[in-house]
């Protein structure tokens, strides 16, 4: 009687485990990560003092957008830049859409985009030293490919200041990374803590 009590935790402890093993490798083989966005170029001619080329009212930028997903690929809906007059977004100067697109697996796309601006509202942006700070902020949605399967779409909203000198160009030499001030990784700290609990079940029961 108690050995067939034994034989059936035994039996049932391992299938347990096995389902935790299990949803452990699914999780590990779905999870995505989004991607990575900067900027890398950053050029508003009008505001450039060393040139001869003023009237053109312009901006001009580069994007770094990179898919870190060892084996997934990734597809983007249309890329929306909105930039701002200043960190708190109290008038948009210009938008640019860079068309939907798709990037295979650890690929990185370099994206030009322009956007005419409005000058009157850069011209309230700029400080009596010439230099100005403003908002860029990037909104998109992407679906990532694993094997032939397409995931259902999530939104990316990512932003960062950009302050810019007396020659137009961004002062940071170095790209700007944009990043969401929300709390992305909510599911991602939700798996984890399933996990640990899984665990935490599976050493006590
Ligand atoms: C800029 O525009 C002004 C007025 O429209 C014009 O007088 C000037 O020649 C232009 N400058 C250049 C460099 O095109
Ligand atoms: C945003 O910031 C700028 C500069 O600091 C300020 O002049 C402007 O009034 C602010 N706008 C809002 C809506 O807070
Ligand atoms: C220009 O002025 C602004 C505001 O007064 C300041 O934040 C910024 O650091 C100055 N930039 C330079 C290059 O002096
Ligand atoms: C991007 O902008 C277009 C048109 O302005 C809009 O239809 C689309 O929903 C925007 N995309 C996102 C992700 O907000």
């Amino acid at each position: 009687m108690s050995e067939n009590a034994g034989g059936c935790c035994r039996c049932c402890c391992s299938f347990i485990f096995t389902l935790g093993l299990t949803s452990l490798f699914m999780w590990l083989s779905l999870r995505t990560s989004n991607p990575k966005c900067s900027i890398q170029a950053f050029y508003l001619p009008a505001l450039d003092k060393s040139s001869n080329n003023r009237n053109n009212t312009t901006l001009q930028f580069q994007l770094k957008l990179e898919n870190t997903n060892k084996d997934k690929g990734v597809y983007y809906d249309d890329v929306n830049v909105t930039v701002y007059d200043f960190p708190n977004r109290s008038h948009i100067i210009g938008t640019s859409v860079i068309g939907r697109f798709y990037q295979g697996h650890k690929k990185t796309a370099h994206k030009n985009g322009t956007a005419p601006t409005d000058q009157k509202v850069v011209s309230r942006a700029v400080f009596a030293n010439g230099s100005a700070v403003f908002r860029v902020d990037l909104v998109t949605a992407v679906r990532f490919k694993i094997i032939a399967w397409k995931t259902k779409r999530h939104k990316i909203a990512v932003g960062a200041d950009v302050e810019v000198n007396v020659n137009g160009t961004k002062v940071n030499k170095k790209n700007i990374k944009l990043s969401s001030s929300g709390s992305n990784n909510v599911s991602y700290y939700c798996c984890c803590v399933g996990i640990l609990l899984y665990f935490f079940v599976l050493i006590f029961a």
